[in-house]
């Protein structure tokens, strides 16, 4: 097996540190655009590895595709980060041209691998890496709800004063401060809703710190975090390559699943070795899908941006 991370600035770096670490592959590439960058994180890595018990091939490329080639999994986080105050969706400009460069690219070398995507803005960097690339659906995995997930437990593990281990919580919609649907009347303690122990008012609270959870450690770091989406790209790596089969909420193609066409929204999907394999319907009630249909609307608005650059 062989991965590849595009991108060496934190969010890359951290994921394939991550890939490394669980031997999720006997090879990692490392890429970036920046001289010496990715080959010294690389080294980094490898000089950690002899402490850590891990024994992979983690090999820098200064943006030599050559290096990546037959990857079986590429993750995409090439792009520039927000800065505080920004939203992900003001990357469009910048990052667009990045990432249909870096698909092109990876795909002259790997031409059956599976990406995900981490750049933002996500959903629209999805969309366009599969309308640009012309990949069966399949192969293309938009990270966002397994991170914005991971905060949904985490703020709910704060306010149940609970182990996120006996969590279950679910975000779907877009992987943006105002389109992210955190699913509180799913979340579950142990298997009980969690609205049996927190008030309405609390939960209401939590799916607020969710959907800002991004743009809260933007304002506290001064740039876009990096330890969750990292460790998020390498979870969703993994229920790739083990083939887990993994209900993972991740941004996928939507041909009229959830009531939504011709757009890439983050709904739960099983995920294998074969990329994303099967849309898992969770049976919206009218507001969730009202809320859902709304987030679709904002991700379209911002894909129809990509006709303009
Ligand atoms: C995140 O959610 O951490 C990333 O999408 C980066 C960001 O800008 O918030």
């Amino acid at each position: 097996m062989k991965i590849t991370v595009v991108g060496a600035g934190a969010v890359g770096a951290t994921c394939a540190d991550n890939i490394a670490r669980r031997e999720l592959a006997e090879e990692v590439v490392l890429l970036d655009i920046k001289d010496g960058l990715s080959e010294g994180k690389a080294l980094d890595m490898l000089q950690a590895s002899t402490l850590l018990d891990c024994d992979v091939k983690i090999t820098g490329s200064s943006n030599n595709y050559e290096l990546t080639a037959n990857s079986d999994v590429v993750v995409i986080t090439s792009g520039i980060p927000r800065k505080p105050g920004m939203t992900r969706e003001d990357l469009i400009g910048t990052n667009a041209n990045i990432v249909k460069g870096v698909t092109e690219n990876i795909l002259k070398h790997s031409p059956d691998a599976i990406f995900v995507i981490i750049s933002n803005p996500m959903d629209t960097m999805t969309y366009l890496a599969l309308k640009s690339s012309g990949l069966p659906k399949n192969r293309i995995i938009g990270l966002g709800g397994i991170l914005d997930s991971a905060r949904f437990k985490t703020y709910l593990s704060l306010a149940l004063k609970c182990s996120p281990n006996d969590l279950q919580g679910v975000v779907i919609g877009g992987h943006g401060d105002t389109t992210m649907i955190p699913l509180t009347r799913l979340a579950t303690y142990s298997g009980v809703p969690v609205s049996h122990f927190l008030d309405a008012e609390t939960l209401q609270k939590v799916a607020a710190d969710t959907m800002v959870g991004g743009a809260t450690l933007t304002k506290l770091i001064g740039t876009s975090a990096w330890y969750a989406p990292g460790a998020a790209g390498a979870a969703l790596v993994e229920s790739i390559v083990r083939d887990q089969k993994r209900v993972i909420p991740c941004c996928v193609y939507l041909e009229g699943e959830y009531g939504q066409s011709d757009i890439c929204l983050g709904v739960p999907v099983v995920i294998g070795r074969n990329g994303w394999e099967r849309i898992v319907d969770f049976e919206l009630n009218d507001e969730e899908q009202a809320a859902f249909n709304k987030s679709a609307d904002a991700v379209r608005n911002m894909n129809d941006i990509l006709k303009t650059l």
